[in-house]
């Protein structure tokens, strides 16, 4: 009896798991959709990657443009060869944006998540903006891929899904194994409190036509001290349509450049080409006016693929 019962309960689980994931994708698109004609409030906890339009919206104070002129540039300058990378592989990719913007230069290419949510908002992103993007649904710490790439980044602090320094140094492996000889790896990070240091909130907002969203990220601890920590992530859209109100908690590790730089030299798959801040020349990482670390990997000569 009990052989027949439970794929029965697991069934009715799973199907009334789906229908509530259907029922907030609905309220969500309502509201990010100004057709939707009721207005509504709805406050839900879930995994803030299952909900790529309020993240993308979240982070969309950057300048990819800018940014992605400063990765060609400094590819140019880094790689040697003083031209364009051919292929392009950004990891850990969620929306793409990065990617998308290599991709309308006439770059090939790939975004790497190891969110399908994510993966498939990126190939909808790509579709409507008319450009070609190969997704990966993969984990970033341990891939393989078949094809080569000129250049591999990681944006805005996505290498602190990586939490362990074994998992770092598989993760470098990973990447070197896809890079074209003299390949370049671009790690952003942002500039983080020195080791010991209390950790802040942080809260912005955002703008949009008649959108409106108010990020509130906080640490649910008081100091990082190496060590993976969890962070309260709440977001509040507003449109004329409605409110929603998404919360979810991360678990997060924040390393810092030298963390980075130590498990480079450990990894023995990469030198480190450059120090860049701000996506400008004139800035340094130690400067005060820095907000993040840009680390620009070389790989080293006979490393295998
Ligand atoms: C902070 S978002 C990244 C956004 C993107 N890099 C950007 O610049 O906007 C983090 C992304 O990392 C993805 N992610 C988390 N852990 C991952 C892993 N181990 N491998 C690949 N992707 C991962 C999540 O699904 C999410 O889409």
């Amino acid at each position: 009896m009990q052989g027949r019962t439970l794929p029965v309960k697991l069934w009715a689980a799973y199907m009334t798991a789906v229908r509530s994931v259907a029922i907030i994708n609905s309220i969500l698109n309502g509201i990010m959709n100004p057709r939707q004609p009721n207005r509504k409030s709805f406050s839900t906890r879930r995994n803030v990657y299952d909900a790529p339009e309020l993240y993308q919206m979240a982070y969309s104070y950057r300048n990819i443009k800018a940014e992605v002129s400063a990765l060609i540039r400094w590819f140019k300058k880094n790689s040697g060869a003083r031209k364009t990378p051919a292929a392009v592989l950004e990891l850990a990719s969620g929306p793409a944006d990065h990617a998308i913007e290599f991709a309308k230069r006439g770059i090939s290419a790939t975004a790497l998540d190891i969110s399908q949510t994510m993966c498939r908002f990126a190939r909808r992103q790509a579709r409507q903006r008319s450009v070609s993007l190969k997704t990966v649904n993969e984990d970033m710490i341990g891939f393989s891929l078949k094809h080569r790439y000129d250049l591999v980044i990681t944006m805005i602090d996505s290498i602190n899904q990586i939490h362990a320094a074994k998992d770092m140094i598989k993760h470098l492996r990973s990447v070197a194994a896809c890079l074209a000889e003299n390949g370049l790896y671009v790690i952003e990070l942002a500039k983080h409190e020195k080791e010991g240091e209390q950790l802040q909130d942080v809260q912005w907002s955002v703008r949009r036509q008649n959108k409106k969203l108010r990020v509130v990220w906080r640490p649910l601890t008081a100091r990082a001290n190496g060590k993976s920590y969890k962070v309260s992530l709440e977001l509040t859209a507003d449109t004329e349509r409605g409110r929603l109100q998404l919360a979810d908690v991360l678990n997060v590790r924040t390393w810092s450049p030298k963390d980075i730089e130590r498990l480079v030299k450990k990894s023995g798959c990469f030198r480190i080409a450059a120090r860049y801040a701000n996506f400008r020349e004139d800035v340094r990482p130690s400067d005060r006016e820095a907000i993040n670390c840009i680390l620009m990997l070389r790989k080293l000569p006979n490393v295998s693929n």
